[in-house]
């Protein structure tokens, strides 16, 4: 658990999955979320509240892509966003070593491009409204 926030970050298991649809669904309304052995999924949670972020990276043969990143408005800017990325990249490098991390995000989501920015991820391709980033492995 980090200081400041209370929260404590995991891997999360099938029978989380109605929790952390509960939250994916809270969070993104219109998302469609998979739950299939190519998915990870990593939740924070407190004891008062459960759930309180997640992270969710799929696994592609040539990369893995973080498909979703998120944390309850109430728990925002304390840190929580930046322990949940730094822990599904660590869990990606640990189990796929040399795999790329990759996402796609808004060019107008400032708080998550800086978040994706301060963590060491570089812009890949930037087509308008779009950005790719990906994350060099460190050597
Ligand atoms: C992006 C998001 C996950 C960040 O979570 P968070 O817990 O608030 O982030 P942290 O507190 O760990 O902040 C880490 C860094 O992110 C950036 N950041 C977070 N909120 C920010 C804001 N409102 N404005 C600008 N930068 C911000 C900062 O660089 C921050 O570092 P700092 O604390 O040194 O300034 C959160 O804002 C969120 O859930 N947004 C909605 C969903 C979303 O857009 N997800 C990404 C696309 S799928």
């Amino acid at each position: 658990m980090a200081p400041g926030n209370g929260a404590s970050i995991r891997i999360t298991t099938d029978s989380d999955w109605i929790e952390l649809e509960r939250l994916i669904f809270s969070l993104f309304p219109h998302a469609a979320p998979t739950n299939g052995s190519n998915d990870a999924y990593f939740a924070a949670e407190t004891l008062k509240d459960g759930f309180v972020g997640f992270a969710h990276v799929r696994i592609f043969q040539s990369h893995l892509l973080l498909q979703g990143i998120s944390v309850i408005p109430s728990m925002r800017k304390k840190g929580l966003g930046k322990e949940l990325l730094d822990f599904a990249a660590s869990w990606a490098s640990d189990n796929f070593p040399g795999k790329p991390l990759k996402l796609a995000v808004d060019a107008g989501n400032a708080p998550a491009i800086s978040l994706y920015l301060k963590d060491g991820f570089m812009v890949s391709k930037d087509e308008g409204g779009h950005l790719e980033l990906s994350k060099p492995e460190p050597s």
